[in-house]
């Protein structure tokens, strides 16, 4: 990969396209195309088609995506799994008319069965039945890795497929309909406090173990990937180490200093009762996190306090939102 090839990223302005586009930057790449919702609606198989023929992208970063947690899931099942689908299919024809050297799909853990063997293997895609709270996501990103997959069979391109842990980190969504575990929480309990609320609720039973990766981490191993990786095998991308989502509830009520109550409620969905990764792969290709938890999480909220500030969250309604109790 040399530094002035054109480099496409797709979903540049959320959480994963924005950290692979600052690491670009920073690694002085001359040559990088950030592209967004703005600029392009991936649904839409003409206007990727076009776009691709306009762009001609050596290597193309699919990182967009519709991403969200166990509550958009179940809300929003047919946009999970249509959109998602769709906007996998359509890149990866533009591709195959339009060629490219390199082509990084990005699926995640949460598309292994949920009893998988843990810590998770790459083997263990499509081993056992799914986890049902977010079966239309998995689903459906469990195609566009199949699609890419036989792309590079029939059609002999590139396509590798990278499955990050739960990720967090600057440009994170915060919106509670669409929001991950440690973005609610770290909103929820920002505004617990602002409020002066006694007592913050969260969903589940606090057991379930989760992963947490901050994304500049991923950012280097998606790098890494393009630069030397080149199979057809998905690859894992995550710490190996998790943590009680109780524990992760303290280490956010300590960062954003609330110090009032917790109460979960147990009749709400826990998801997967575990996910940790086995990323012994990408260890073996030389990639190792360096960011700790309670340093990232450190960042993502400083972060989101200037964004706040600067009303550049997206799409939260600032001046009205309340924490549930
Ligand atoms: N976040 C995680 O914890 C996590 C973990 C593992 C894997 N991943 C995977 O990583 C990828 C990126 O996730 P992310 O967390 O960066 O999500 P994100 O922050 O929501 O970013 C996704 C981007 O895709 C764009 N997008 C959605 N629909 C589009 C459309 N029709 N046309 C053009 N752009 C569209 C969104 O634009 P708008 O903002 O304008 O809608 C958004 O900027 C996804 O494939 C996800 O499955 C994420």
């Amino acid at each position: 990969m040399e530094r002035s090839d054109r480099v496409l990223i797709l979903g540049a302005r959320g959480l994963v396209g924005s950290a692979f586009h600052r690491l670009l930057l920073q690694e002085n790449f001359t040559n990088v195309v950030a592209c967004g919702r703005r600029e392009l609606d991936i649904t839409d198989a003409r206007a990727v088609l076009d776009y691709f023929r306009q762009v001609k992208p050596d290597y193309v970063l699919m990182a967009a995506g519709k991403v969200g947690g166990i509550h958009a899931n179940s809300a929003f099942p047919w946009n999970f799994a249509y959109d998602n689908i769709v906007m996998a299919s359509n890149v990866l024809e533009a591709v195959r008319q339009n060629g490219a050297k390199k082509v990084l799909m990005l699926g995640s853990t949460c598309i292994y069965p949920r009893l998988a063997p843990q810590p998770i293997q790459e083997e263990s895609l499509l081993s056992g039945p799914l986890e049902p709270t977010n079966q239309w996501y998995a689903i459906a990103k469990i195609a566009g890795i199949k699609l890419g997959q036989a792309l590079r069979r029939q059609h002999g391109i590139s396509v590798i497929a990278a499955m990050p842990t739960n990720l967090y980190g600057p440009n994170d969504n915060f919106q509670p309909e669409y929001s991950h575990v440690l973005p609610a929480l770290l909103h929820r309990f920002h505004a617990a406090k602002e409020q002066a609320v006694p007592k913050v609720e969260i969903w589940g039973t606090g057991s379930p173990r989760r992963e947490f990766l901050y994304v500049d981490d991923l950012a280097a191993a998606l790098l890494l990937l393009f630069q030397v990786y080149d199979d057809e095998q998905i690859i894992n991308v995550g710490t190996g180490q998790d943590l009680e989502i109780r524990e992760l509830v303290s280490l956010v009520a300590e960062t954003v200093g609330y110090q009032g109550d917790v109460w979960y409620d147990k009749h709400r969905p826990d998801g997967s009762p575990r996910k940790q990764t086995d990323s012994t792969r990408l260890f073996e290709l030389g990639w190792k996190p360096q960011v700790e938890l309670r340093e990232g999480l450190r960042h993502t909220y400083d972060w989101y306090l200037t964004a706040l500030a600067q009303r550049a969250l997206r799409g939260l309604v600032q001046d009205n939102f309340r924490a549930e109790i």
